[in-house]
């Protein structure tokens, strides 16, 4: 744990113990059995124990905490100066039957970086913010970063209160039961001038470190999203008794709609698009009776915005002629858009500084997955850190990266951060 590193100047080190600690202890907060993953869906109680326990680690080590009106958990340890803030942080809920790391593994990343500045009295600056996200995961509402909207200003009441999950409970409501105040959304608003930067580190949540045998990934670009659902109605009727060409089946026409939209995403001209569709209903969903109804529920990501919405339309377009041929009626309906983001070069030039500083490999790389510093780059300069994942997988009960891997990765945000902070300390240029 205290091992120097050759070439490594005297820093803190942090400790792949407590980190395991700090882990563990959210991952024990979980909506299903352990060994079907971690189920801790945004504005739930299990989130907001999360959020609890995230507040109690910092307020224990005496830094000042505060909840948003949305629900994000902010902490502030105060610096030697009046000036902008320099944050660290990511979100605590999970997709149904997920991992113990996505999100989580940046919420513990800040809390050990605060560890480290506290037992080491490192002095600084600028006042630093540790800030844990509510509702990242776009697996209630199909809206990710509902939380990290709110900071970047992107929300208003009122379209908080027009998405809903599929209990009809609305965001706005859902903020409302988790004890914020969604009607002042616009007060959780971060304001440019009190935000220096805003640094994150994550999982890569894809296999390219591992592959590589490379520590640390440099983010330039987090891809867009467009989603949507497409309401696919037929005509219901017997199974023996209807013969196969008097059919409208609502499942057989997605069926097809599922192929085209992946055979779109495959296509030579769209690299790099990804296109999934990761959730269907069915109804009425018997043996017996031809499927009426069918909701599909589309995922396009790219890191092209213009690309990014012309394969959302081609694939409605190709969608209404499979439709149309086999008689069911094509219903789409936009449930969020968010465009890809170019982080700034010059906050990754500090990352990669500290990287080659602690002797640590890297690598720049895209960003597939959307994530709370894609909308908090709208208010402050964001970078973020991967750290590697077995297997490239995520969202999945099998998500790992080890102690020792987000060690690195936390040595490394915390002397970005600390390098941040000493911009302009000469009055040559400032943050
Ligand atoms: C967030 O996890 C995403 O779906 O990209
Ligand atoms: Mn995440
Ligand atoms: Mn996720």
């Amino acid at each position: 744990m205290n091992e120097r590193r050759r070439g490594a100047t005297e820093k803190p080190v942090a400790d792949p113990a407590r980190i395991t600690e700090l882990i563990a202890s959210i991952a024990a907060i979980n909506d299903t059995p352990a060994d079907q993953g971690i189920t801790r869906i945004g504005f739930t109680p299990s989130e907001k124990r999360a959020h609890k326990q995230f507040s109690d680690w910092l307020c224990d080590i005496g830094l000042t905490v505060r909840s948003d009106e949305v629900g994000n958990t902010i902490a502030e340890k105060v610096g030697l100066q009046s000036l902008p803030a320099i944050g660290t942080g990511s979100h605590l809920d999970s997709v149904p039957g997920g991992g113990r790391f996505d999100g989580i593994a940046g919420v513990v990343a800040a809390v050990h970086v605060a560890e480290l500045l506290v037992r080491h009295e490192i002095p600084h600056r600028h006042p630093l913010r540790f800030v844990a996200f509510v509702c990242e995961e776009g697996a209630r509402f199909g809206q990710a970063c509902v939380g990290s909207k709110a900071a970047g200003g992107h929300w208003s009441y009122e379209a908080l209160q027009g998405i809903r999950d599929s209990n009809g409970i609305s965001i706005a409501d859902a903020i409302q039961r988790s004890g914020g105040c969604p009607s002042d959304v616009v007060r959780a608003i971060w304001q440019k001038s009190d935000w220096a930067a805003f640094l994150e580190l994550h999982v890569e949540q894809g296999g390219q470190l591992e592959e590589s045998g490379v520590d640390i990934g440099l983010v330039d670009l987090i891809s867009g999203s467009t989603r949507f659902e497409l309401v696919l109605e037929g005509v219901a009727s017997h199974t023996g008794s209807t013969p196969m060409h008097l059919r409208a089946d609502a499942l057989t026409a997605a069926a097809q709609v599922i192929l085209l939209a992946e055979g779109i995403a495959n296509d030579g001209r769209h690299r790099g698009t990804r296109v999934t569709v990761g959730k269907v209903d069915v109804h009425p969903g018997s043996i017996t009776t031809i499927p009426g109804r069918v909701s599909l529920w589309v995922d396009v990501r790219d890191i092209d915005s213009g690309r990014q919405r012309l394969i959302a339309d081609e694939i409605v377009r190709q969608a209404r002629a499979v439709c149309d041929a086999r008689r069911v009626a094509l219903t789409p309906r936009l449930l969020s858009d968010a465009s890809p983001v170019v982080l700034p070069a010059w906050l990754r030039d500090v990352t990669t500084t500290a990287a080659d500083q602690r002797g640590r490999s890297y690598r720049v790389m895209y960003s597939g997955a959307s994530h709370d510093s894609q909308m908090v780059a709208a208010v402050a300069p964001a970078a973020m850190i991967f750290v590697p994942s077995r297997g490239g997988l995520s969202h999945v009960p099998e998500e790992w990266t080890s102690a020792n891997e987000i060690a690195r990765g936390v040595e490394v945000l915390l002397d970005s951060i600390m390098a941040l902070d000493k911009l302009g300390e000469s009055g040559d240029c400032s943050v």
